[in-house]
C-alpha cells in the first residue's frame, strides 16, 4: 500500500505543446497521494501548460497516472470524472453567474444530491464570506472573493488532486496568505492532494512538502520544498535573494 500512495500521481516523460508550439520535453514527477507539490519556474516555463495536460485540456504524450489509471489522452471531463480538479490560471469563474451557481457547476459530474447539499456546506465553512454573497453574481465580488469561488468550485467536485494555478495572481498579500491557509487546511482536513503553481515560491514553499522548478519545458530541479528553499540558484532566481 504504501508504494502506492507514494505513486500516487505520475508524470513521466510528458510531451506536451500547442501544434507546432513544443512546451513540454520529457516532464517526470511523482506526487504522493496527500502531499502539497509545487512547481515553480519562470514565465513561459510551461507550469501552466502542465497542468492543462494533466487535466485533459491539452493533449500530451507519455505517462499520466493517477492511482494507477491512465489519464493521457482521455477528455477534460472523463479526468474530471477520475478526481482531478482544475483551477485555472484567471480562475474561470462565470461572472455572470451567482457565487452559489458557480458553486454547483462544480459538482457536474455528481448525482449524490443530499451530499452535494452537505458539501456545499462544507465549503462555506472554509469560506464564511461566500456563504454572505450566495445570490451575488460572482463578478462583482472581490479578485479574493473570486479566488476563493473558484478553489470552492473545485471542492464540489470531491476531487482526489487539486490542480491550482497561480492562485495569488493579483491579490494582496493578506489575502494571499489567507487563501494558502485554507489550501493547508483543505489538503489537512479533506487529505486532497494538491499540486500549486505559483510564483511566489515563498508562499508555495511554505505549505508544499516537494517541489519542481521547471525551466522551459523541462524539470531541472526536484526536492523536497527545505531542499529547494536552501537552493542558492533557485534562492537567487525565485527567492528574490542570496542566500
Ligand atoms: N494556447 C496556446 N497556444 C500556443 N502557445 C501557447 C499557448 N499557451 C501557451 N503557449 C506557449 O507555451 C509556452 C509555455 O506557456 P505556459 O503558459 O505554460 O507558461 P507558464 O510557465 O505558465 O508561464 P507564466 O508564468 O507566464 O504563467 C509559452 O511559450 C507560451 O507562449
Ligand atoms: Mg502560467
Amino acid at each position: 500500500m504504501k508504494d502506492k500512495d507514494e505513486e500516487f500521481l505520475v508524470v513521466r516523460d510528458l510531451y506536451a505543446g500547442y501544434g507546432d508550439a513544443k512546451v513540454l520535453h520529457g516532464v517526470s514527477l511523482t506526487v504522493a497521494r496527500g502531499e502539497v507539490c509545487a512547481i515553480l519556474g519562470p514565465n513561459g516555463a510551461g507550469k501552466t501548460t502542465l497542468l492543462r495536460a494533466l487535466c485533459g485540456m491539452v493533449k500530451g504524450r507519455g505517462v499520466i497516472r493517477l492511482d494507477g489509471a491512465d489519464l493521457v489522452g482521455r477528455s477534460p471531463d472523463t479526468v474530471a470524472r477520475l478526481g482531478v480538479a482544475h483551477v485555472p490560471e484567471g480562475r474561470g469563474t462565470f461572472m455572470p453567474l451567482t457565487v452559489e451557481e458557480n458553486l454547483r457547476l462544480g459538482a457536474f459530474t455528481r448525482r449524490d444530491r443530499k451530499a452535494v447539499e452537505e458539501d456545499l456546506e462544507r465549503v462555506y465553512g472554509y469560506f464564511p464570506v461566500l456563504k454572505q454573497r450566495l445570490k451575488q453574481a460572482a463578478g462583482s465580488l472581490s479578485g479574493g472573493e473570486q479566488q476563493m469561488v473558484a478553489l470552492g468550485r473545485a471542492l464540489m467536485l470531491r476531487p482526489r488532486v487539486l490542480l491550482l494555478d497561480e492562485p495569488s495572481l493579483g491579490l494582496a498579500p493578506l489575502v494571499t496568505r489567507e487563501l494558502f491557509g485554507i489550501v493547508q487546511a483543505i489538503n489537512e482536513q479533506e487529505r486532497t492532494t494538491v499540486v500549486v503553481v505559483e510564483q511566489n515560491a515563498h508562499l508555495a514553499l511554505g505549505i508544499a512538502r516537494h517541489a519542481h522548478v521547471l525551466e522551459t519545458g523541462r524539470i531541472v530541479l526536484s526536492g523536497t520544498a527545505a531542499d529547494i528553499r536552501a537552493d542558492e540558484q533557485v534562492a537567487q532566481s525565485y527567492l528574490g535573494y542570496r542566500v
